[in-house]
């Protein structure tokens, strides 16, 4: 696959608008950052995302599932073991949902190990009648609330590159080192889930994994020697947004000769920052990662080509997933003439629904929250909208936590607006908890075997 154009190079974004970045005060201090980041190692390897690659193909014909989820921001704090630990329970219980459900591989990517940067409606919000800027991630500057902690501090660049360093270590360790093996299907259960209605399916169906297993140890299949029983891929993504973070990570691949972005496996671009004559777009077409790019309610079909034929030119399948995030509402009428309009360009998509973004409103105390119906019924408008083009409903995009959090109305649990800051935690959107996360697993387990 040879996306590069000749023009291209990790630096050539610099000569477009980039929308959505800091603005940092010391700009030479920035270039030394950028110059620090140039010489540390890649955080992943271009092989790796060959093989994502691979993976996201079979998605994308229709073979495979995509699950792509995890924290809206990743926070400077929360880095501890039990957290992301947490988080990755959470990702196997859904898959194992998903896979069971719908007897289908599902590609696992998770919002984790990078996802640090922040785009903004608004520049500034208001705390206390004074005007601060908006919190951009704790990449950029600190979450406290005040201008002073707002300003934009580029060493906190190389520290997102050590904290997205420790936690992929640590998630390589969990999932290549016996905790994500099937036969723990039951240990991903956590307490405050397992005693509700979501957590006792969930072990309705982690027995009948169990048995399966046993089923086929009895026939004499080896089980011990089934790599894919004992470890799984989780693989990695962010928002590409703060580009002096990626292009220093972007290296050129020695077996190949192409540029990938080591920051992650996947990278994304932003519904904010997906302007074809953008800096994000101009400097994602060049490298050969997986890309995705989110796509809001406004988009037009014309606009979705063009994307596809700046980002995909070569028609490679796997190459980019295009995530609609329309809202409950929108969805049934907006997505059909885009999946026609893709299917009419040939080229081949991974489609994905993020049904959380479309769906943020705030709350009379100012808090933004989203309805767990509404995340739902979005979804079972992407797969009617699916159904009715004849076009694969290829994954979904969520954002959760493995916290026992009341961030999102609804759910079997029932959080209510008095509810909401009971535990409100979230930096940033609200994110589903583990039991909304495991309901909608179910939830589209089903629609997936309809479909
Ligand atoms: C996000 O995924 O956190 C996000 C900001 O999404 P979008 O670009 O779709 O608004
Ligand atoms: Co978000």
């Amino acid at each position: 696959m040879a996306v590069t154009e000749p023009t291209w190079a990790p630096d050539s974004w610099r000569a477009l608008p980039a929308a959505q970045q800091p603005t940092w005060p010391d700009t030479e201090a920035l270039g030394g950052v950028r110059e620090r980041l140039r010489q540390l190692p890649p955080l992943v390897f271009a092989g790796e995302a060959r093989n994502l690659l691979q993976a996201l193909a079979e998605v994308a014909e229709g073979r495979a599932f995509l699950l792509q989820a995890g924290d809206c921001v990743e926070s400077f704090r929360e880095v501890s073991a039990i957290q992301i630990r947490e988080k990755l329970k959470v990702l196997l219980q859904m898959s194992a949902v998903l896979t069971y459900g719908a007897t289908l591989p599902v590609v696992k990517v998770g919002r984790i190990a990078g996802q640090f940067a922040k785009p903004r409606s608004a520049a500034t919000e208001t705390v206390d009648g004074v005007e601060v800027p908006s919190f951009r991630g704790h990449v950029v500057h600190s979450d406290e609330r005040t201008p002073e902690a707002r300003v934009p501090d580029p060493e906190r660049i190389i520290q997102g590159y050590y904290q997205a360093a420790s936690t992929l270590n640590l998630l390589r360790a969990f999932t290549k080192g016996g905790f994500a093996d099937l036969t723990q299907v039951h240990t991903w259960n956590q307490e405050f889930v397992a005693t509700s209605r979501e957590g006792r399916r969930y072990e309705g169906i982690a027995n009948e994994i169990g048995r399966a297993l046993r089923f086929m140890q009895a026939i004499g299949i080896d089980l011990g020697s089934e790599r894919s029983i004992h470890e799984v891929d989780v693989w990695t993504s962010h928002e590409g947004l703060l580009l002096d973070y990626e292009e220093p990570l972007t290296r050129c691949d020695s077996l190949t000769g192409q540029w990938y972005d080591c920051s992650a496996h996947m990278l994304w671009i932003g519904e904010r920052t997906r302007a074809l004559g953008g800096a994000h777009v101009e400097f994602f077409s060049g490298v050969h990662n997986p890309i995705g790019v989110k796509l809001g309610p406004e988009v037009t079909p014309d606009e979705v080509v063009a994307l596809c034929e700046r980002l995909n030119p070569l028609r490679v399948p796997g190459r980019l997933t295009l995530i609609t995030r329309m809202g409950a509402a929108r969805v049934r009428d907006a997505l059909p003439p885009l999946l026609q309009a893709v299917r009419g360009a040939e080229v081949p998509v991974v489609w994905s629904c993020d049904p959380m973004h479309a769906n943020t409103f705030q709350t009379p105390t100012g808090h933004k929250t989203r309805r767990f119906e509404d995340v739902m019924a979005e979804i079972e408008g992407f797969f009617a909208a699916h159904r009715e083009v004849g076009t694969w409903p290829g994954g979904i995009h969520l954002e959760f936590t493995g916290d026992d959090v009341t961030e999102c109305l609804g759910g079997s649990e029932r959080v209510l607006e008095e509810h909401l800051l009971d535990r409100y935690e979230t930096l940033c959107d609200p994110r589903l908890n583990a039991r909304q996360a495991l309901d909608c697993a179910f939830l589209i387990a089903e629609l997936m075997r309809a479909a």
